[in-house]
């Protein structure tokens, strides 16, 4: 990885789009896939953002749940550096955002502060709600309308906050048009300020799933397939999930509650296959609007000054690995997700195959606006193709805390006996926690994970791109291909003791280690890449790092559960991980968060608020 020649690249970028700080529209969808076609269908998509920019096919998520992954997303920051790790107190959501100083120290207020003018139309936290919209209100955006839980995911009855005033309810009306909508307003209005350069962000609902939060306690949490409008209820009669080696499998592989699944029935997949084609159809919605605002870009005069970013918070999967639609995973299906790039510089019709993820996100649009973020654990993704020829990430740290959560109207994991007092109730799946590693290179692609069960896995995309054959299953079947496995001439042991001190790096790296964890391992700066670890003079030195492993399944960033924070240095000492400390995280005296029943998952209302000491 070589930081400085990205920051040179985009330099170099910067000066080719002139001396005005260009302007910058982000549309961030929520659950979009990248694996069941879902770019593939929207036709606008094509012609407007693929054909006249850069995809980035190897684009990460690195928590796959909306809420950490879109802090993570506007603060450059690893969910273990933002402590936001689920979308519910107390270990995520709105409240949890607040109390870690997240509301008055992320990108909006980082671009203010540069000089733009910022604009945001629909989610963008969970959990932020009717009883907390004000309490205190979203910070950073100079004019917002955010949708509000418990409504934020109904299709057709939001409820939004405009510029922090009370709560309006839009019964009827469909929410991804609606969103639309008022993004349209705030780039009408952005385009007028001509004095300034701005940030405008339309994060439609789509294509989540339709989830009723009860209003009440007579009341149950109702999940079901995404609303879609009239106009596009005719569309992909005939379409069906991708039937990969990973769909349903006759044989499981995985680890941990994945791994005792029984295989779906028939009714569940003409279920599923509906659900997607329901997806799809109210991305549709999106792929209109995303058409629309470039319409207006243009009218305007100001598309050869605008960067278009387009991605989505988190991946999807739904029947793979027999799996009910869900996310939360770290299969490629959850964590390898849409990312499309437009502007100035950037190359039209490119795939590039720089490994980015949205840890990148902040840092890129900093880079953009010409102020370097230095705090964050991103590098700014290489926007050229000189920058391109030069970045060699080849890594992603991806991590999760907590359940796996089925949704749709037949979820239901209870079967496989994964019930405790979090899963029972939401028919959940708990021990959900693990660590994984996505290394990349031009002669390897591993998935490494390790769960806080203590079991391991690790395929080889490069033979096994639906991640079906885990070669650490000693029990699976798997031995030839463990066997033959090689990477660089060395086997799977080696490969694997060069993995688990990597991850004990990146588990708990902070800036400049998340961004070059090989130098915590070997200072001197001569192994930057997985290869050149494997050399066999490193053999006894990888031998001796110590082992990762969980001592406890948490549902949050617990760090006395997380094993060892350090590693051994090659030539001597130890390079100790980064922790937060958790004096920020601490609910002050009183702190209330309203409504939400943890383990039931259910709002209950105003009248249900929960003190979050309990
Ligand atoms: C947007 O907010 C920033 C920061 O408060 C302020 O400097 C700027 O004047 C505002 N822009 C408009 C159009 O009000
Ligand atoms: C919308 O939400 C309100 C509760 O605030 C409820 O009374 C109403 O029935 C809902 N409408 C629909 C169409 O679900
Ligand atoms: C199929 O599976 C679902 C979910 O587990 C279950 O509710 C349903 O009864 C099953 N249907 C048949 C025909 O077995
Ligand atoms: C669930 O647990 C019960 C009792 O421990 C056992 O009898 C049953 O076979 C288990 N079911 C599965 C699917 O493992
Ligand atoms: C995982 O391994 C650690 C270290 O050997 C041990 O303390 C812990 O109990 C293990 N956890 C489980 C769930 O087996
Ligand atoms: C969850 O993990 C814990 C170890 O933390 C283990 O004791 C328990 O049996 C696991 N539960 C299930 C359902 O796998
Ligand atoms: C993360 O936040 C939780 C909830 O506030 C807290 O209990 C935990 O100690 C924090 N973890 C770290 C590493 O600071």
């Amino acid at each position: 990885m070589k930081a400085g020649s990205l920051i040179a690249g985009v330099a170099l970028l910067a000066g080719h789009a002139a001396a005005k700080q260009p302007n910058i529209l982000f549309i961030l969808t929520d659950d979009m896939d990248s694996h069941m076609e879902a770019m593939e269908h929207m036709p606008l998509l094509q012609k407007h953002l693929i054909n006249e920019g850069t995809v980035f096919s190897r684009h990460y998520c690195t928590v796959a749940l909306c809420c950490p992954s879109r802090v993570n997303i506007f603060t450059g920051r690893a969910a273990h550096n933002t402590n936001v790790t689920d979308v519910w107190a107390p270990y995520g959501g709105y409240p949890k955002v607040v109390r870690e100083g997240i509301n008055d120290d992320y990108l909006p207020h980082w671009l203010q502060a540069a000089g733009y003018n910022t604009y945001y139309a629909g989610k963008m936290w969970n959990q932020h709600s009717v009883e907390n919209y004000n309490a205190p209100h979203v910070g950073g955006f100079n004019e917002s309308d955010f949708l509000l839980d418990p409504f934020t995911y109904e299709y057709w009855n939001a409820t939004m906050t405009r510029n922090g005033a009370p709560p309006v309810r839009y019964e009827g009306q469909y929410s991804p048009d609606l969103t639309a909508d008022k993004a349209y307003d705030f780039l009408r209005e952005a385009l007028r300020h001509k004095d300034r350069p701005w940030f405008v962000a339309h994060a439609p609902i789509a294509p989540h799933g339709n989830v009723h939060f009860p209003y009440d306690e007579s009341d149950e949490t109702k999940q079901s397939k995404p609303g879609y409008a009239e106009r596009h209820a005719h569309l992909f009669k005939d379409y069906k999930i991708p039937r990969g080696e990973s769909f349903n499998p006759a044989e499981q592989g995985g680890v941990s509650w994945i791994a005792n699944l029984p295989r779906l029935n028939d009714t569940v997949i003409a279920y599923n296959d509906e659900f997607q084609r329901s997806r799809l159809r109210a991305l549709q919605s999106v792929d209109e609007s995303t058409a629309a605002l470039l319409q207006l870009l243009k009218d305007a005069g100001e598309l050869d000054n605008t960067y278009i970013f387009y991605t989505t918070d988190n991946g999807y999967h739904i029947s793979q690995h027999r799996m009910h639609p869900g996310k939360e995973c770290g299969f490629e299906t959850d964590v390898h997700i849409p990312m499309i790039v437009r502007g100035p510089g950037v190359p039209r019709g490119h795939v590039s195959e720089a490994v980015t993820s949205h840890t990148d996100i902040a840092s890129t649009i900093m880079e953009l606006a010409g102020r370097p973020l230095e705090n964050t654990d991103g590098v700014p993704m290489p926007l050229s193709l000189e920058a391109e020829a030069n970045a060699r990430m080849e890594h992603v740290t991806i991590e999760y805390w907590g359940l796996a959560i089925p949704e749709g109207e037949l979820g239901w994991y209870g079967d496989a006996n994964m019930t405790d007092d979090y899963g029972s109730s939401a028919h959940a799946a708990i021990n959900n926690t693990y660590k994984g590693l996505r290394v990349i290179g031009d002669t390897y692609s591993l998935y490494y994970a390790v769960w806080c069960t203590n079991e391991t896995e690790l395929y080889n995309l490069m033979e096994d791109p639906f991640e079906v054959r885990n070669l650490l299953d000693a029990n699976g079947g798997h031995a030839a291909q463990a066997n033959a496995f090689r990477i660089a001439g060395r086997s799977l042991d080696q490969v694997v003791s060069r993995l688990n001190a990597l991850l004990v790096v990146l588990k708990t790296c902070a800036r400049e280690t998340c961004r070059e964890p090989w130098r915590a391992l070997h200072p001197q700066g001569d192994v930057a890449t997985l290869e050149d670890s494997l050399a066999p003079h490193f053999d006894a030195f990888y031998a001796g790092q110590p082992n990762i492993y969980f001592t406890k399944c948490e549902i949050g960033y617990i760090a006395e559960s997380e094993g060892p924070m350090y590693v051994n240095r090659f030539g001597g000492g130890i390079h100790q991980g980064y922790v937060p400390t958790n004096a920020k995280s601490a609910p002050e005296n009183g702190d209330e968060v309203a409504g939400y029943d943890r383990k039931a998952l259910k709002y209950l209302g105003p009248q249900h608020r929960i003190s979050i000491w309990t």
